[in-house]
């Protein structure tokens, strides 16, 4: 298969797209990132790459308790609004109609309406070029009961939104199952 170049860029097909939620100068506030994965087992550990300029970022220092929270498609409105406007001009959470609810960490708030939360609190913040690398303890999960089949996450009714970076742009639903993960590849064993 022939190859064009294309230089240095950040693709990477698909992306989880998250809702990171912080308490910025007292009011829970939501940004979207899709740059964003788990970090680490033992603990479990999640990262996320945050722009030093966004409104989020102040309420993400060392110590500090914020959430990671995975929509679903039904939510992709709410989503993107969250990726385009900042907490600095308005209160996202009123006009998107969250209802925050808090676990154990009070600077922590999490989205009801989100099938998964992730409460977390931060670690380390690496400083790159432009983003700050948020590393982060997970404390605890929640998971909507109405997205269980018995005691299991049950990820067809979690129905997780994904995102489709540039050139793309847009938001998509997970797809149809093609084999199992850690069994299809033991026949080349
Ligand atoms: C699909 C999508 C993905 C995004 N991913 C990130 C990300 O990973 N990191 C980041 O710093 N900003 C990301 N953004 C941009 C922020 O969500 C956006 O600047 C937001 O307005 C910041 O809100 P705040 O100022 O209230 O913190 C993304 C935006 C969209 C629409």
């Amino acid at each position: 298969m022939n190859k064009v170049k294309k230089g240095p860029q950040t693709w990477l097909y698909p992306m989880p797209i998250l809702l990171i939620g912080a308490t910025v100068k007292g009011k829970p506030n939501f940004m979207a990132a899709a740059w964003a994965n788990i970090a680490n087992s033992e603990p479990p550990m999640v990262s996320v790459a945050i722009r030093r300029t966004r409104y989020t970022h102040g309420g993400l220092n060392v110590g500090d308790g914020f959430s990671v929270n995975v929509p679903s498609t039904s939510q992709a409105r709410e989503v993107d609004f969250c990726g385009i406007e900042s907490g600095s001009r308005m209160d996202k959470v009123e006009r998107c109609g969250f209802t925050i609810f808090y676990g154990e960490n009070k600077s922590a708030p999490l989205i009801q309406e989100c099938p998964l939360n992730l409460e977390c609190v931060v670690e380390q913040l690496v400083e790159l070029g432009t983003h700050s690398l948020v590393i982060a303890h997970i404390k605890e999960t929640h998971i909507s009961e109405s997205c269980m089949t018995g005691d299991d996450l049950d990820m067809s009714k979690m129905d997780p939104l994904i995102y489709l970076t540039s050139p793309a742009r847009q938001y998509a639903q997970v797809g149809a199952i093609v084999a199992e993960a850690f069994k299809v590849g033991l026949k080349l064993k």
